[in-house]
């Protein structure tokens, strides 16, 4: 096969080991070659089907594909000590005082009763934000809950799914939950999709975008992601969990391509990461099929009430997002100076690595200093630093340590 050096069909992966790819936080080795000796820098594309069954022990009362995978590692909550919090791209202010004040009545007034399946408030004020029917929304406990509903929607056992590579990690876990498989498709070095990653292929079920992306914080153009819709067969979401502190977005492609669907998050762009809110755009047979597959009460009383609140507050949100555009533009300028390299972040963090010098040891000296940020490291792609963006004293914190260690 011409493409025999890019490309590697991985068909019995060992149980037990971490196939993700991603070596976590910290202490892990950099530019490892994988099993088959080949160097990970020239595959593009890795298929990953389902792990073998386990062999022994306890486990085996769980299905297979539970006692093979690797957890889903969320990034760091410290819950003690004072640290500043520059790792899971959280808004560092609160949210619209409005939104309180929603929940505080919501809590008063019904909490005896189940809440509306549907979320029809927050989808008649989302809609008209948006510019499309309620019937276009479906409402998800996190935007998580929404990327677990189209999997568990689109994915069956066997399948795969794709996803860019490096991107968001879950991904993974929600194909190996389904006991399927995912193909990641490397970006090119700037961050661009290649040709494959539009290619059919067999078994190919849904494919993820993150756009902006995590952890580069790029994007791909909507005009280039209707192409993409149009070549694939199967449905494309489009995660614009970062989308609101970007120049454009593809709410527009969803009406022009029934397989086209956009996922959006509250927890970012709206200061409520605690409350766990999102939602996702798309076609109205596509969301009557969705409601099929959701928990009948998948978001509660509270959080309605608060994402409704949220939605309805666009002047904190248009606030919000030239601040956080502000100190995002000063933290890659300064990072720029001290010598990084970073990608033009179009969502609330940034990506960087240095020209000499290692970051992890950066990681941990700020980790100690108590500033917390994330270290990443992608064999096959490169480690580096995602620091989300803070406030601006936060973020003043962070680079003024950055420089003194450097
Ligand atoms: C690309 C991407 N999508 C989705 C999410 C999930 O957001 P939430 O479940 O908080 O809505 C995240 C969270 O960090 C993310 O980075």
């Amino acid at each position: 096969m011409p493409r025999a050096a890019q490309v590697v069909f991985r068909l019995a992966p060992r149980f037990g080991r971490d196939r993700s790819g991603y070596r976590g936080e910290a202490g892990l080795a950099k530019g490892r070659a994988d099993d088959d000796g080949a160097p990970v820098k020239k595959k593009i594309i890795e298929n990953h089907p389902m792990p073998n069954p386990p062999t022994s022990s306890t486990d085996r009362l769980f299905r297979a594909e539970i006692q093979a995978m690797q957890p889903y590692v969320p990034g760091e909550q410290p819950q003690g000590g004072k640290f500043i919090k520059l790792n899971t791209n959280e808004n560092p202010y609160p949210p619209s005082p409005r939104v309180i004040t929603a929940i505080q009545e919501a809590a008063a007034s019904r909490l005896e009763r189940y809440p509306d399946p549907l979320g029809t408030a927050f989808r008649v004020r989302a809609a008209e934000i948006l510019g499309v029917e309620p019937d276009w929304i479906l409402c998800g406990n996190g935007s998580d809950d929404i990327l677990t509903i189209l999997t568990r929607a689109f994915v069956g056992q066997g399948e795969k799914l794709r996803l860019p590579y490096p991107s968001y990690i879950l991904y993974r876990t929600l194909s190996q939950l389904q006991g399927a498989g995912y193909e990641e498709v490397h970006f090119q070095p700037d961050f661009t999709l290649g040709a494959r990653f539009g290619e059919q292929s067999d078994g190919l079920r849904l494919v993820f975008l993150p756009n902006p992306n995590s952890p580069s914080g790029t994007m791909i153009e909507p005009a280039e992601i209707a192409k993409l819709g149009e070549r694939l067969d199967c449905p494309l979401l489009v995660d614009e969990a970062y989308v609101d502190f970007a120049a454009t977005h593809c709410i527009e492609l969803v009406k022009q391509n029934p397989r086209i669907m956009v996922s959006r998050t509250l927890s970012k762009s709206y200061g409520l990461a605690g409350l766990r809110f999102g939602f996702l755009v798309a076609q109205p047979p596509v969301i009557a099929m969705l409601r099929k597959v959701k928990d009948s009460y998948n978001c509660d009383a509270l959080s309605l009430a608060g994402a409704t609140a949220a939605i309805d507050d666009q002047g904190w949100l248009q606030d919000n997002r030239q601040r956080i555009i502000a100190t995002r533009q000063r933290m890659t300028s300064r990072l720029r100076e001290l010598g990084f390299t970073l990608t033009d972040s179009q969502a609330n963090f940034v990506w960087c690595t240095h020209h000499d010098r290692p970051v992890q040891p950066l990681f941990e000296s700020l980790k100690k200093d108590r500033v917390l940020v994330r270290y990443m490291n992608y064999p096959g792609w490169g480690d580096g630093l995602r620091i989300s963006v803070g406030t601006d004293d936060q973020a003043d914190a962070c680079l003024t340590l950055l420089e003194k260690y450097l």
